[in-house]
C-alpha cells in the first residue's frame, strides 16, 4: 500500500476514552486521573500525535465527560483532537468514531485512551504491517503468570508459551475495519481484531508489543506507569 506522506488523510487514529473505569473505582473515569501531574489521556494523545505518522486523531468521549474534558484542556493549555461521542460498549465507541472518518482513509488504528505508555516502535510496527499488505496488525506480548482455563467445573493448566496478551494500538485497512464494524454486535468481540476476524479474515499480523504498554486498570497501575514514565 502506497501511503501519501504529503497528505495526512491516509491515516486516522481512534483513541477510545469513553469507558467508566469501574475496576479503577475513582470518582471519575481513570483516563482523567492524574499521572505525574496531568491527566492520563493527555499523555496518550501526545504520544499518538508525536509518533502517529501525522494521522488525524479522533478522540471518543462519553457524553457526560465532554464538558469536563473541555475544562481540563483549558486548565492544562491542551488542544483537544476532534471528539466523537462514545457508546455503552467499547465496540459502540469505535463504531461511532468510524463514522467521522472520511472515505479517503487508508489505515485506521484503534488505541485505548487508558494506555498512555505506547511507544513509537509499537505504533510504527502495526501501521507498517498494514502498509505492507496485511489486513490488520496488533501488538502482543508473552504472558508471565501461569494460566488456567475453565473446563466443566474446574480450572485446568494451559501451556503459557502458547498464549499472548493483546495490546493496542491495533491497525487495520480502513475499508476492512469499516466493513467489520457494520456487522451486528456479538459477545465474542473482545477487541478490534476479533471484530475483523469474525468476517473470515485471517491475516492479522502479531507484532511485538511492550510489557510497559500497560492498560491502566487498577489504581496501582498509575504508580507503575509513573515509574516507567520517569525512566524515559
Ligand atoms: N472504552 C470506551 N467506551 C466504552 C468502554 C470502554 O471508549 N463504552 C474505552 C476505555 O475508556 C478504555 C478502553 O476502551 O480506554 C479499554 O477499556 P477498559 O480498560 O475496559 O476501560 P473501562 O471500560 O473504562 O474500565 P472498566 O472495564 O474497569 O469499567
Ligand atoms: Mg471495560
Amino acid at each position: 500500500m502506497q501511503l501519501r506522506h504529503d497528505n495526512m488523510s491516509d491515516i486516522f487514529h481512534i483513541i477510545v476514552a469513553a469507558g467508566k473505569g469501574n475496576r479503577f473505582g475513582a470518582d471519575k473515569p481513570k483516563q482523567f486521573c492524574l499521572m505525574a501531574g496531568r491527566p492520563v489521556l493527555m499523555e496518550t494523545i501526545d504520544r499518538m500525535r508525536q509518533y502517529g505518522l501525522g494521522g488525524e486523531i479522533i478522540l471518543v468521549l462519553s457524553h457526560e465527560m465532554t464538558a469536563y474534558w473541555a475544562d481540563l484542556c483549558k486548565e492544562y493549555g491542551f488542544e483537544s483532537p476532534r471528539v466523537a461521542e462514545g457508546g455503552d460498549t467499547r465496540w459502540q465507541s469505535v463504531k461511532n468514531a468510524l463514522e467521522l472518518i472520511d472515505g479517503t482513509a487508508k489505515i485506521v488504528t484503534v488505541h485505548d485512551g487508558a494506555r498512555p505508555l505506547v511507544t513509537k516502535r509499537i505504533i510504527e510496527s502495526v501501521i507498517s504491517a498494514v502498509a505492507r499488505g496485511h489486513s490488520g496488525a496488533l501488538p502482543a506480548v508473552a504472558v508471565t503468570d501461569s494460566m488456567r482455563q475453565r473446563s466443566a467445573n474446574s480450572f485446568v493448566a494451559v501451556d503459557r508459551s502458547s498464549l499472548r496478551a493483546v495490546q493496542t494500538p491495533q491497525a487495520f485497512r480502513a475499508d476492512i475495519l469499516r466493513q467489520a464494524y457494520s456487522q451486528p454486535y456479538r459477545d465474542e468481540f473482545t477487541d478490534d481484531a476479533s471484530v475483523v476476524e469474525s468476517m473470515g479474515i485471517n491475516d492479522i499480523e502479531l507484532t511485538e508489543g511492550d510489557q510497559r504498554n500497560i492498560k491502566i486498570t487498577h489504581p496501582a497501575d498509575i504508580r507503575i506507569a509513573e515509574i516507567y514514565l520517569s525512566d524515559n
